[in-house]
C-alpha cells in the first residue's frame, strides 16, 4: 500500500512509520512526505533517508482551503497515494478532502479520544487529574479529533508530571501505536465499518501497547 505521510514540524511520528515501513515485511511503503510549510525539519528529514518530499505551502491560497486541498490531493494522485496518514499536521481539513479520502485517511492524537480534542492536550489532562492520558490512532472526519478509532495506547499520569514529561511519555506511545495502527489498516486485518473499526478475528494480537507501571 503507497502511503503519504502529512506533517507540519519536526516529523517525528512519519520517522516511526518510516522506520516502520522500511521492513520489507511491513504492508506498506511510505512513497511521499507533504508539508504545508517548506522548511517543516521533518521534510529535510524525509529527502535524507531518500523519501519522496513535497511542501505545498498553503499562504500563496490566501485562506481559499479547497484550492490549497486540490492541489494537495492532485499530487497524491499523481503519486498513486492509497492511504494518508495525518503525523502532526497542523491545519484543519476540508470537508472535500476529508470526504474525497473518506476511509483511506488516518490521524494521530496526543490523547485518549474522545477525551481532549484539540490542542494543549497535555496540560488539559493534567488540569483534568487524569490517572491515564495516552494517544490515539483515527479515521478522519470532518469534525477535528473524531472519526472511527483504529488503535490507542494509554501511560499512567504521575504526580510530578508537568506537560513536558507528559508529553514525552505519550510521545514514545505514539511511536509504537503509529506503525501497529498503519499495519492493521494497510493488511486488512482492520477494516472501517460505519462509525466503527472492525478488527479481523484472526488479525494478530495488539502488541502490549501500555507500559507495566508508571515509570
Ligand atoms: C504529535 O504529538 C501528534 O500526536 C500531534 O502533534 C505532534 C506532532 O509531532 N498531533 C496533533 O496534535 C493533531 N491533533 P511530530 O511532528 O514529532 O510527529
Amino acid at each position: 500500500m503507497r502511503v503519504a505521510a502529512f506533517i507540519s514540524g519536526r516529523g517525528s511520528n512519519m520517522l516511526a512509520l518510516a522506520d516502520a515501513c522500511a521492513d520489507p515485511d511491513f504492508p506498506a511503503e511510505l512513497s511521499l512526505v507533504l508539508s504545508n510549510e517548506a522548511d517543516a525539519p521533518g521534510l529535510a528529514a524525509a529527502a535524507a533517508r531518500g523519501i519522496a518530499v513535497e511542501a505545498v505551502p498553503h499562504r500563496p491560497f490566501a485562506g481559499d482551503r479547497e484550492a490549497h486541498e486540490r492541489t494537495i490531493d492532485a499530487v497524491l494522485t499523481r503519486e498513486r497515494i492509497e492511504l494518508v496518514c495525518l503525523a502532526g499536521y497542523m491545519r484543519l481539513l476540508t470537508p472535500w478532502l476529508v470526504e474525497r479520502w473518506r476511509d483511506r485517511m488516518i490521524n494521530i492524537h496526543p490523547s485518549l479520544l474522545p477525551a481532549f480534542k484539540g490542542l494543549d492536550t497535555h496540560g488539559r489532562a493534567l488540569a483534568a487529574g487524569v490517572r491515564w492520558h495516552g494517544c490515539t490512532v483515527h479515521v478522519v472526519r470532518a469534525a477535528m479529533d473524531e472519526g472511527p478509532i483504529v488503535a490507542q495506547a494509554a501511560v499512567p499520569v504521575a504526580d510530578d508530571d508537568d506537560a513536558h514529561t507528559l508529553g514525552a511519555r505519550v510521545l514514545e506511545q505514539e511511536h509504537r501505536l503509529y506503525p501497529h495502527a498503519l499495519s492493521l489498516i494497510a493488511s486488512g486485518a482492520a477494516r472501517v465499518a460505519g462509525e466503527r473499526v472492525i478488527l479481523h478475528p484472526h488479525a494478530l494480537p495488539s502488541p502490549a501497547l501500555n507500559p507495566p507501571e508508571a515509570p
